[in-house]
């Protein structure tokens, strides 16, 4: 598998577009989404029809915390309030063909060829996987070589050893790393939509199973266009102003 591996879009188009005029020449059989399509931003359908016809790969779409809420499947307990009204304002503007396709997302995890892909962890959508204790217990509860993740926002790579030995970094910028045939790995790839690692770039990477490499990219896009649309819908004007900041 080659995958175009993208995760946290958060209803920013102009973000995930530039992720795909990027990859426009690069060669992959799958593109993956890690969920939370939708939230925070205000270009919802924008998004979900791109992804929706995204042609030329094989599709492999989980859904998010915030997709499971736009979709009405739960209430937005537990969002903070500017995530809240993003959430429930995403409800009242979504296209029916759009309200569907978020209904129906599968919920995480699925597994193709030795991949497993989740939201916030194999076993729980909405756990935050930061650190290398919390990473060995992911390793621990499943069988996979690889487990690709979103819903931190932060590029990261952790690694399992043959020892048992659990060694994390978090990456800064494009960067190509070489995979061990001996390891388990961990993979997030950042957030398309919204980061926050304090770069305001989008975030995603590619992933071969077959040359064991991961490239991870960071693309800027126009900011200031999202921003105007956030604030242009009424959504919170924090949505918009950590946008600039990567936070
Ligand atoms: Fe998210």
């Amino acid at each position: 598998m080659r995958a175009l591996v993208i995760s946290d879009l958060h209803s920013n188009a102009e973000a995930l577009r530039s992720v795909l005029a990027h990859v426009r020449r690069k060669k992959f059989d799958h593109v993956v989404c890690l969920g939370d399509f939708v939230g925070y931003g205000a270009q919802p359908n924008q998004v979900l029809d791109t992804m929706r016809m995204f042609k030329g790969a094989k599709k492999v779409y989980i859904r998010g915390n915030h997709d499971r809420v736009a979709a009405g499947l739960d209430d937005a307990e537990g969002f903070n309030t500017a995530a809240k009204a993003a959430a429930l304002w995403t409800r009242e503007h979504l296209s029916p063909a759009n309200r569907r396709f978020l209904r129906d997302l599968p919920l995480g995890p699925l597994v193709k060829e030795s991949v497993q892909f989740c939201h916030g962890s194999p076993h729980d959508e909405d756990e935050y996987v930061f650190n290398g204790h919390h990473a060995a217990a992911v390793f621990s509860g499943s069988d996979e070589k690889f487990i690709l993740y979103g819903h931190t926002h932060m590029p990261v790579i952790f690694a399992l050893d043959e020892h048992g030995y659990v060694e994390g970094a978090a990456i800064r910028g494009d960067a190509t790393l070489r995979l061990s045939r001996s390891h388990r790995y961990l993979i997030n790839p950042g957030s398309v939509g919204q980061p926050r690692d304090r770069n305001p770039e989008a975030s995603f990477i590619i992933f071969d199973t077959k040359a064991l490499t991961v490239q991870f990219f960071r693309v800027p896009y126009d900011v200031k266009k999202t921003q105007a649309s956030i604030r242009g819908a009424g959504l919170p004007r924090i949505l918009a102003d950590r946008l600039a900041l990567g936070t």
